[in-house]
């Protein structure tokens, strides 16, 4: 069991457990938490069975959920309710778990379908009636994972409730199952990962190949340092075109090299047998990536935090003219707020960059993102300081 020690959570619990009893008229039977995350670097290669070095951060989502196996045991109905936005009443929506329709399930409930779903197809495994409420504190749309967040919360509650005795690996790959089939977005394995396996304080090193973790601690305090979010608050979606068509770059790239993913290839020299210069370039951006996670992880083994800084900058610059995924807004968030390092984070087209900054600039580096931002006529973002947390768990 996991708990968060923030006192925020633990006030949000209290909360979700008093609105799930006024909404279904009874207590639920626990609480689970799964945090966001933000990617300190390793940028799509995740679905190129590469390296990632992401972190879970001190915003998550909750799940309150309560079997009916004990007052309705035949009961195959689905009751689903969120406080996202809600007034006093909280509507709840009804589905039962043969209506579990890949994409027909619409909005913010399609998450947790998804899961039990995806459970459900397992087998021996059969998840009956049950109520449940979220709540988060996940930005939506910032690219900090908040549809992961909801994804693992239930995952982690199921398991503990029907004692499915799951792995954190095969948690993870559920859920990814259940974001591509169910919801319908193509992305890879390194969100669900962070959230259920990071460690407080740590960022999580992950082969996405082997599946294989390490916990690298992150040197931050004794550099007087902190990750600053810039929520740029321009939406991102990954069930668009832009990163199912950068899958496909990279598809054809591996193919056109005779290798079953760019995990593969170690040299931007050996790219050049890519006919198609569009292929040739997302390939060199996951090529050169790979090999700055290395590094990133060397670095912060080294407490070495102006490397981690120039790789950061190194990692954009790649994502923006080779990948092309950054936008207008994230250009300028990187830019105003360079000092010790930044890049645009998770899927790209929108959502949130990560900047390294000392203690003492929080303030000067966010009002130069503001101005930046007011300079150019973009919507106000949001920026806050966020916290390497531990994944998820009882809360
Ligand atoms: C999204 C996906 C991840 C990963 C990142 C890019 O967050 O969910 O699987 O591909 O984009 O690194």
């Amino acid at each position: 069991m996991s708990r968060s020690g923030s006192g925020e959570t633990a006030a949000r619990v209290n909360a979700l457990r008093e609105k799930f009893a006024k909404a279904y008229g009874h207590r639920p039977e626990g609480i689970w938490r799964a945090p966001g995350r933000v990617n300190l670097i390793g940028e799509h290669t995740d679905y190129n069975l590469g390296y990632v070095l992401p972190f879970a951060i001190d915003k998550n989502a909750l799940v309150a959920v309560r079997r009916k196996s004990q007052l309705d045991p035949g009961s195959q109905v689905l009751d689903f309710a969120s406080t996202y936005g809600a007034g006093g009443e909280l509507p709840i929506t009804s589905i039962t778990v043969d209506e579990l329709v890949p994409r027909a399930v619409p909005g913010w409930a399609a998450y947790p379908a998804a899961v039990l779903w995806a459970l459900n197809q397992l087998d021996g495994v059969r998840i009956g009636g049950l109520e449940l409420m979220v709540d988060s504190d996940v930005p939506v749309g910032s690219g900090l994972s908040s549809s992961h967040a909801l994804e693992v919360a239930t995952i982690v509650a199921l398991d503990d409730l029907y004692g499915l005795q799951l792995t954190k690996v095969q948690m993870a790959q559920l859920t990814q199952r259940a974001e591509n089939e169910f919801v319908g977005a193509p992305t890879g394995i390194m969100d669900q990962s962070a959230s259920l396996m990071s460690q407080a304080q740590h960022a999580l090193f992950l082969d996405c190949r082997s599946m294989e973790t390490q916990a690298v601690p992150l040197p931050l305090a004794q550099h007087n340092a902190v990750v600053l979010v810039i929520d740029t608050r321009v939406e991102h979606s990954h069930v668009d075109g832009g990163y199912a068509a950068r899958r496909a770059n990279c598809e054809q790239a591996a193919a056109a090299l005779g290798v079953e993913s760019l995990r593969e290839v170690h040299s931007i020299a050996e790219l050049e047998a890519i006919a198609d210069p569009v292929a040739r370039r997302r390939a060199k951006h996951i090529v050169t990536e790979n090999r700055r996670v290395l590094d990133a992880v060397a670095a912060l083994r080294a407490s070495d935090l102006g490397a981690v800084g120039k790789l950061l900058c190194q990692s954009h610059e790649s994502m923006r003219d080779d990948y092309e995924i950054s936008s207008e807004e994230l250009d300028a968030a990187v830019e105003a707020a360079m000092a010790g390092g930044a890049r645009m984070t998770g899927g790209g087209f929108g959502g949130s960059a990560i900047a390294l900054v000392k203690r003492e600039r929080i303030e000067p580096v966010s009002q130069a993102v503001r101005e930046a931002f007011d300079h150019a006529g973009y919507v106000e973002p949001a920026i806050f300081t966020v916290i390497a947390d531990e994944g998820a768990g009882r809360a």
